[in-house]
C-alpha cells in the first residue's frame, strides 16, 4: 500500500538519507531499528512530509507520485490518509484529551462538533482513557498523554500512522502500557511504521524491519526473517552494543 523509491534527503549541506526504499502492505507493521544518527525520524518525517524530500517516489495506494514535487494540495489529501505520533506527544496544553482528539476532526476534517466527539469518545476509549476526557495534558502522566495522542491519530481512520520512538521519553514504568496500546492496534490490523528502540517489542508486533544505519536501509525483510538469521556485521555489533547498556 506504500512504497518508497531513492528517497533522498540533505540537510545543511549533509546528506542524511542516501536513497532508501521500502515497501509496506495494508496491516503490517514496519519496526524501524538502528543507531541514533541513522536517519529514522527523517525518513518519517520525510514520509509524511514534514519534510520535503530531495529526490524520490512514492506510491500509495495505488497511486504514484514524485515526492519532491508534491504540492500543498497534494500533501493536504495525502495527510487526510495518514497519522503521525511524535516522541514528545505534541499535545495543545491549553485543551482537554477529548478537544484534542476532536481539535483535527473539525479544523482539518471539517467534521461536526458533536460527530467528532463521538468518534474521538470513541479512540480514547480505545487507548483506554475515555474517564480522562475532560483533563488537561498537565493532569495526565506521560504515558496517559502519549495515548492521548496515538487516540488522536487514530480518530482521523487513517490508512498508515507514523510513529517516532513513541515510548523514548516514558519514564520504564510507562512504557507497557503506550506498547500495549500500539499492540492492540497491530492486532487489529492498523497499518504503522514504527521506530523504536524496543527490541522485544519489534520481535514480537512487527511484521517487517527496517534497519537503517548512516542515511541507508542495511536491511529490510520480514521480522521473523531478520532476527533469526542475521548476517550483517554492522547489525550484529548494534544488537551486541544494546545487550551490554542492559547489562
Ligand atoms: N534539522 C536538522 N539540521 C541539521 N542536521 C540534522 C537535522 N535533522 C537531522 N539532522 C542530522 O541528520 C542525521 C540523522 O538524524 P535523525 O534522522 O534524527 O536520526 P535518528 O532518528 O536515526 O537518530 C543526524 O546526524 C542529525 O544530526
Ligand atoms: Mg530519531
Amino acid at each position: 500500500m506504500l512504497e518508497i523509491k531513492g528517497l533522498k534527503k540533505t540537510i545543511g549541506g549533509s546528506e542524511i538519507l542516501k536513497g532508501v526504499d521500502l515497501a509496506i502492505g495494508k496491516g503490517d507493521v514496519m519496526a524501524v531499528l538502528g543507531p541514533s544518527g541513522g536517519g529514522k525520524t527523517t525518513l518519517l518525517r520525510c514520509l509524511n512530509y514534514l519534510e520535503k524530500a530531495d529526490a524520490g517516489e512514492m506510491t500509495f495506494l495505488g497511486q504514484r507520485m514524485d515526492m519532491p514535487g508534491m504540492s500543498r494540495r497534494d500533501i493536504a489529501a495525502y495527510r487526510r490518509h495518514t497519522a503521525f505520533v511524535f516522541q514528545s506527544y505534541n499535545l495543545f496544553s491549553n485543551k482537554t484529551a477529548l478537544q484534542n482528539v476532536t481539535e483535527g476532526l473539525i479544523v482539518a476534517r471539517k467534521m461536526e462538533k458533536a460527530q467528532a466527539e463521538e468518534r474521538a469518545l470513541a479512540a480514547l476509549e480505545r487507548v483506554g482513557l475515555a474517564d480522562k476526557r475532560d483533563s488537561y495534558p498537565n493532569q495526565l502522566s506521560g504515558g496517559q498523554q502519549q495515548r492521548v495522542a496515538i487516540a488522536r491519530a487514530v480518530a482521523g481512520e487513517p490508512d498508515v500512522i507514523f510513529l517516532d520512538e513513541p515510548t523514548s521519553a516514558l519514564d520504564p514504568e510507562l512504557i507497557g502500557g503506550v506498547l500495549e496500546v500500539i499492540r492492540q492496534l497491530a492486532e487489529d490490523g492498523m497499518t504503522m511504521i514504527i521506530v523504536t528502540h524496543e527490541v522485544n517489542f519489534a520481535r514480537h508486533v512487527s511484521t517487517k524491519v527496517l534497519f537503517m544505519d548512516e542515511g541507508r536501509a542495511l536491511a529490510m525483510a520480514p521480522t521473523g526473517e531478520f532476527f533469526q538469521e542475521q548476517k550483517l556485521e554492522r547489525i550484529q555489533t548494534f544488537f551486541r552494543s544494546l545487550d551490554r547498556k542492559e547489562g
